[in-house]
């Protein structure tokens, strides 16, 4: 079964350009005083240089070797740093509790069953400051990503794609009740359509 270390593996960065809105992120976070970021499933590690060009203190996480590797070298590369492990999302984080003003995750934590999604965003509530902020995304289903016969359904809104680059890879499609529930921990200022095909949720932890 492929997985992001593969793809990784097989095609490099994959992606280079940061989220569309990263811009907007800034702004809100340079507002807030935001200085410690955390990216959950930083891949190869676009939003780490991005944001480490801005002047964050950025740190980092992927449960893909290749792609944290690629993302050293990149750093290294740009003359960046940033503190990256390789962790998995639905273990305890590896750091102290109400460490981080702000917490990102793009295109990541519905990589896994409700469970362990909510493992991933117990965590996130442990190690963000109170009043921290978060920026996630992720796919819905829609144009990218259509229930016609080839998502196979494993739990209710969870499923493996049976084709494409992603075949056999554990994808949770979230509704906006559900958002809304997994989230509660949060005051959330903005839940959207990114324009991508993707949902993308602002929010403040209370
Ligand atoms: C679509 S890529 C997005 C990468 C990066 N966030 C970006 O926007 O460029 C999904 C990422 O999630 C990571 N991932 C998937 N399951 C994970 C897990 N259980 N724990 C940590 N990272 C995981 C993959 O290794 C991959 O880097």
């Amino acid at each position: 079964m492929p997985d992001w270390d593969y793809i990784f593996s097989e095609r490099g960065k994959v992606f280079t350009d940061p989220h569309v809105d990263i811009e907007k992120i800034v702004d809100l976070f340079k507002e807030n005083q935001v200085q410690k970021i955390l990216d959950i499933g930083c891949g190869t590690g676009r939003h780490l240089i991005f944001l480490s060009k801005k002047g964050f203190e950025m740190y980092g996480f992927d449960a893909s070797p290749k792609g944290i590797s690629i993302a050293k070298q990149w750093l290294n590369e740009e003359n960046l740093r940033a503190e990256i492990k390789y962790h998995k999302m639905e273990e305890p984080f590896p750091y102290p509790n109400n460490t981080f003003d702000a917490i990102i995750s793009i295109k990541v934590i519905h990589h896994n069953r409700m469970k362990d999604i909510l493992r991933t965003v117990g965590e996130i509530e442990k190690v963000l400051k109170k009043g921290g902020l978060i920026f996630i995304t992720f796919p819905k289903l829609g144009e990218t990503w259509k229930n016609d016969g080839y998502l196979q359904e494993i739990e209710k809104g969870t499923y493996l794609p049976q084709r494409g680059k992603e075949k056999g890879l554990v994808h949770h499609f979230f509704t906006l009740e559900e958002i809304q529930d997994v989230f509660k921990s949060f005051d959330l200022t903005e839940v959207y359509d990114d324009g991508k095909n993707h949902r993308a949720i602002l929010g403040i932890k209370r």
